[in-house]
């Protein structure tokens, strides 16, 4: 049975190969001074620096610039564009890039204005933002976190070796979001590959709660075939067009808080994920992956009717006359042997995890509680120990 929700999904999104062409219309909205945000470099590479420079010229504005957001955003850079968003002025900021520069904006735009620390306010105590919130607009050029059209904003501290997510609500959402998906088409293969599990474990976290008769749950059931579908023609050839346009609508379907409605929630495989992160530094998409088999393998007796249920509607798993764990279990197989061909990283070992790690990343993991299973610190440690 749904529960009672409230859906408001502010996001105005700009989809397609033209998409950059409603930049200048949104821009009219806002004051001149525009403060740009990127990553390390590859928009130049690209030549849509160029691009967007040029349209914020035409528009009149004043783009004052924060280069070099890293992927896993740390604390330190956040105070560094909190300084420069205040002295700029900024009435807008414009976030070109994947999921790291698009969180790495929502946290700028709820700290410049915030009166005590943004990490102990918002990623220690999970408070709401209740000071000036500056404007986020996106151009998307990365798919995967769904961070284009949600209030998520996750950040890393190395000096604690934390990394959480904080999810605002609807006025920290970006107000537009252009997704262009030809921007994705120079994304490398393992960015790529990590980004389309992304995509996947997000549906999952939502998916593997409850097991009555629910929307949500068909919904995504049809975004997993979509995304399966569309990765593997993707990863033989990244510019097809038709491929990468799903993946990217998926994408932001998969996390801007529809499937979640009204449903309790699982998320421990990010939360394991994100402390592998805390650790290694490794690209969020592969964290995941390399903790998914061994934590779902667990907790599969738990939702037995869910996984099997996974296992026949979204891979085609014939029922026959197996019993519901040879069913459940055919269903995780056929999940694993699509993630090796897409090419992800099966174990936290590969990823630079080490074995003295794994008490510390176990303990920097969040235990969430809207799962089939609430999970303790020694399960926690034995799923770990089972990726290495
Ligand atoms: O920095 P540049 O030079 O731009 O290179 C980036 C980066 O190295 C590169 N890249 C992006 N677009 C490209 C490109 N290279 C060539 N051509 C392009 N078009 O890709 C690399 C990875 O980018 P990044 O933004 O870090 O990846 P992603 O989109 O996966 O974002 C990861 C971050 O998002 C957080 C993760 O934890 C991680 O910090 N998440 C945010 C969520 C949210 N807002 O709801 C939810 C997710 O679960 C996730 O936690
Ligand atoms: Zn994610």
């Amino acid at each position: 049975m749904l529960g009672n929700f409230i859906y408001h999904n502010p996001t105005k999104l700009y989809f397609g190969e033209n998409a950059l062409d409603n930049l200048s219309t949104e821009l009219a909205n806002y004051g001149e001074n525009v403060l740009l945000i990127y990553g390390g470099g590859s928009i130049k590479k690209t030549g849509l620096y160029d691009e967007i420079m040029t349209i914020l010229k035409k528009s009149g504005k004043t783009v004052p610039e924060i280069a070099g957001v890293m992927p896993n955003p740390t604390v330190e850079k956040l105070y560094e564009g909190c300084k420069i968003a205040k002295e700029s002025k900024a009435d807008l900021i414009l976030a070109v890039g994947g999921g790291s520069v698009c969180d790495y904006s929502k946290a700028v735009s709820v700290s410049t204005y915030c009166e005590e620390d943004p990490w102990d306010k918002y990623y220690i105590r999970m408070e709401d933002a209740d000071n000036e919130i500056i404007p986020v607009g996106c151009v998307l050029t990365m798919v995967g976190t769904g961070s284009e059209m949600n209030g998520g904003a996750v950040i890393t501290n190395h000096e604690t070796k934390l990394k959480i997510g904080h999810v605002f609500g609807s006025n920290v959402f970006p107000k537009f979001s252009i997704l262009n998906p030809k921007l994705t088409f120079t994304v490398p293969q393992y960015q790529m590959a990590a980004g389309f599990y992304d995509i996947l474990n997000h549906i999952t976290e939502q998916y593997f709660s409850n097991s009555d008769d629910n929307t949500s749950d068909y919904i995504m059931e049809g975004l997993m075939k979509s995304l399966i579908n569309s990765s593997r023609i993707a990863v033989k050839n990244p510019k097809d067009y038709e491929a990468r346009s799903n993946i990217m609508w998926t994408a932001a379907w998969a996390l801007n808080t529809l499937v979640a409605m009204g449903k309790s929630t699982d998320w421990m495989v990010h939360m394991i994920g994100q402390s592998v992160g805390a650790y290694t530094d490794a690209t969020h998409g592969m964290t995941l992956a390399a903790v998914s088999l061994p934590y779902y393998r667990y907790i599969m007796p738990y939702g037995l009717e869910k996984f099997k249920r996974f296992a026949i509607n979204v891979w085609n798993v014939n029922p026959g006359n197996k019993t519901d764990e040879e069913i459940a279990e055919e269903g995780l197989n056929a999940m694993e042997s699509w993630m090796k061909e897409i090419g992800l990283v099966m174990k936290i070992s590969e990823l630079g995890a080490t074995e003295d790690m794994i008490e510390g990343i176990a303990n920097g993991t969040f235990i969430m509680e809207g799962g089939y299973k609430v999970l303790t610190h020694e399960e926690i440690v034995s799923i770990l120990k089972a990726s290495m």
